[in-house]
């Protein structure tokens, strides 16, 4: 469904209304089976989506649908959890609507999570990835549409759209909590099914890190309105045909249950960071 800008804006001052004046500085998406970081935010409000006249509502298994407003490490977040994604039935038009909506509420980055499959064979379940750049060969732009000039221009560029800034920041955070961390190019499929073997070969002949479901919808909305994107991607599984067995959403969601604490406490580092450095 396209959206008018007036439209989202009267989605924001809706979410405005209900949150006591709260003015969120970073957002941040929770991926699959990463919802545990909502639980450590000091919580000023909080709304489900089914509550905001014109939102989507999340329909993925694991994807809660709340969005919250609190405060971690003295920053002050709104956060997505529960993501929607294109195989929900979405457009990639409807994906660019909680994006911006965030931006109009006042965020000046966004981070987004995801769990994904390990592409790169050298690489192991439980490892996280910085997304340094993203690969999407699959259907049309969330920008597609007539252009919404009040966010951006027709024409966008994308080189610096995983911020380089933002990845050297979290990179210094990782050291600092000890959390090894690798940075790799995360390459689109659109699922729901999980990728075919000879899918998997190809993305990583294309050059592809990491495969995911999610996220660059999300990206390329926050390139679009110039918003630096800092992603992070839990390999929760080896992708398609690297070990001898099946995938499945068990294996997915354990794996990032386990990582959960080391995820946790990245977020957490980069989120004091940004409250220390007033980013
Ligand atoms: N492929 C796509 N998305 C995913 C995967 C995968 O292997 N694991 C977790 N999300």
């Amino acid at each position: 469904m396209e959206r008018t800008f007036e439209q989202l804006k009267s989605i924001a001052d809706h979410i405005k209304g209900r949150t006591g004046g709260f003015e969120p500085e970073t957002g941040i998406i929770l991926g699959s089976g990463l919802s545990g970081l909502a639980s450590l935010i000091d919580i000023k409000a909080e709304l489900s989506y089914a509550s905001i006249p014109g939102f989507l509502t999340s329909t993925a298994p694991g994807h809660e649908g709340r969005l919250i407003f609190g405060t971690l490490e003295g920053r002050r977040l709104v956060c997505m959890s529960g993501r929607f994604h294109r195989y929900e039935g979405y457009s990639y038009a409807d994906l660019a609507m909680p994006v911006r909506v965030l931006k109009l509420l006042g965020i000046r980055q966004l981070i987004v999570t995801n769990a994904a499959g390990a592409i790169n064979s050298s690489w192991s379940a439980g490892d996280i990835m910085l997304i340094k750049d993203h690969i999407k060969l699959f259907g049309d732009s969330p920008m597609t549409g007539p252009n919404m000039a009040e966010f951006g221009p027709r024409f966008f560029d994308t080189t610096d759209m995983y911020s380089r800034d933002l990845r050297a920041l979290a990179r210094e955070c990782a050291g600092e909590q000890g959390i090894e961390v690798r940075e790799g190019v995360y390459f689109y499929f659109p699922g729901p099914q999980f990728e075919s073997p000879a899918e998997i070969r190809a993305a990583r002949t294309l050059g592809g890190d990491a495969a995911g479901m999610s996220t660059v919808a999300e990206a390329l909305t926050a390139a679009h309105m110039k918003l630096p994107v800092l992603g992070i991607s839990l390999m929760t599984n080896m992708a398609a045909g690297i070990l001898d067995q099946p995938l499945s959403s068990e294996e997915v969601n354990e794996a990032a249950e386990k990582a959960s604490p080391r995820m946790e406490a990245l977020v957490r580092a980069i989120v004091r960071r940004f409250a220390e450095e007033g980013l």
